[in-house]
């Protein structure tokens, strides 16, 4: 038999770093954050201008071409975005086969690789027109299927863009609108949703955009490597974190509020439960998005008149998790996703919702990092191993195993 230890050197020298916690698998231009410092910018503008003086469809483009846009070229994009925001009706028969119960998740990642059927001709594109049309396709239909999904766990029917709305308030009719009932769109709300898929929009190498860049890495279209991405997303260690923290302050709340015993629970090593909404891979200082959102949240629950004990739980958490010995020696600070779902629920998303909402923020920072992937020619990723299985043996009959 073969010595496993010859079998590990067959391999060459390989840096073994599980997770990529330091590992840069691309150069960028595309955003830059600082974890130390806890700063974040979009092509060099710092994230608290662009929360505060731009908007979602502004900061898309932004991200997409470099710079911001005039005002003849943001009409132009706004209008190349609307030519496709419409979806095949033969896509709402794969809808109606889900059921009801089915994660939101589950369905937008499914419709969205459905797309490159739907839409052959978007599905390998290498010029930079065909990227941009690749790009405002999904840009413009992309809501259309976050919408449908909520629309399917509700039981409502589905509904339609309209095109003399803006980008945001075109989403919010299309999530809530019911049949003939004229929607109000109160800016409070609609602001707010603005801001928070501003401060989702792109983040680097994360988790969900390094899975785009992986899969798009082999050349496969735009729409089947934003599939992945999605499906990257919907983990609770990564955008399905906004849903668990909903999820554990209503279950702290049910089990009397006492945040002490579960900040205990954290700690302990021989418990899996950890707090949601704390700590991150980059951050090791506030999280720069979690700031401004704070604010968000407290004008919007202010604004609405909502008086929510989960919110009560959430602050007692949150002033708990700063002032304990270990997190502070962690810097296990709240992230975004501690605050963004305490905004869904004032605005009466469905709780399983948060992650499709994040993916609707993030669609645009997938786009212009699996288009940079593609313009800078980037080799197929494919990472090394150390095996550490059998060494070789021979076969064994199944009667004498
Ligand atoms: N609660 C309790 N302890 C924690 C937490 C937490 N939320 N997060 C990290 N720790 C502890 C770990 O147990 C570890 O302790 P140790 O040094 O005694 O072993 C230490 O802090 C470092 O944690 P790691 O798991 O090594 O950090 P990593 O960078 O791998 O994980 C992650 C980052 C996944 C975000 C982690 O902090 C976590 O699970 N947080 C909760 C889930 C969450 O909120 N995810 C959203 C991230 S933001 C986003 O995706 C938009």
């Amino acid at each position: 038999s073969i010595d496993i230890s010859k079998l590990r050197s067959a391999t060459g020298l390989i840096t073994m770093d599980p997770g990529y916690k330091n590992t840069g698998a691309c150069e960028s231009k595309i955003t830059f954050l600082d974890g130390e410092e806890g700063k974040l910018m979009y092509r060099g503008y710092p994230i608290e201008q662009l929360a505060e003086k731009s908007s979602f469809v502004e900061v898309m483009y932004l991200l997409i071409k470099g710079e911001l846009p005039t005002q003849s070229e943001l009409d132009k994009f706004i209008t190349d975005i609307n030519e496709y925001n419409y979806v095949s009706e033969d896509l709402i028969k794969i809808l109606d086969a889900f059921p009801s119960s089915a994660h939101p998740m589950g369905v937008l990642t499914s419709l969205t690789a459905a797309l490159s059927a739907f839409n052959p001709k978007v599905v390998d594109v290498t010029s930079p027109d065909d990227m941009y049309r690749a790009a405002v396709t999904l840009l413009g239909k992309f809501p259309v299927l976050a919408s449908w999904t909520q629309r399917k766990i509700k039981g409502l029917p589905v509904n339609y863009s309209n095109d003399k709305l803006s980008y945001v308030e075109n989403f919010y009719q299309l999530l809530f609108k019911k049949p003939g009932q004229e929607l109000d769109l109160d800016p409070v709300i609609i602001d707010a949703i603005d801001k928070l898929l501003i401060l989702h929009a792109d983040h680097e190498q994360n988790c969900s955009t390094s899975s785009v860049r992986l899969v798009g890495s082999s050349h496969a279209g735009l729409f089947a490597s934003i599939s992945g991405g999605i499906s990257a997303l919907w983990g609770p260690l990564h955008g399905g974190a906004n849903q668990a923290v909903l999820e554990m302050l209503e279950a702290i709340k049910n089990d009397g509020g006492d945040v002490e015993k579960y900040l205990a629970k954290a700690k302990d090593k021989n418990d899996p439960f950890r707090l949601m909404g704390f700590g991150h891979r980059v951050y090791k200082n506030f999280d720069p998005r979690a700031k401004i959102i704070k604010v968000a949240a407290d004008n919007v629950l202010e604004k609405l008149g909502i008086n929510d004990p989960i919110l009560d739980i959430a602050k007692k958490l949150e002033k708990a998790a700063l002032e304990d010995e270990y997190f502070k020696s962690r810097n296990l600070y709240p992230n975004v996703d501690f605050y963004s779902g305490i905004i869904y629920k004032a605005l009466d998303i469905p709780t399983e919702m948060f992650t499709v909402m994040f993916a609707v923020g993030r669609l645009p920072g997938w786009i212009a990092q699996w288009m940079e992937m593609r313009e800078t020619n980037q080799p197929i990723g494919r990472p090394r191993q150390l095996y550490t299985g059998a060494p070789l043996r021979d076969y064994v009959e199944i009667e004498k195993r």
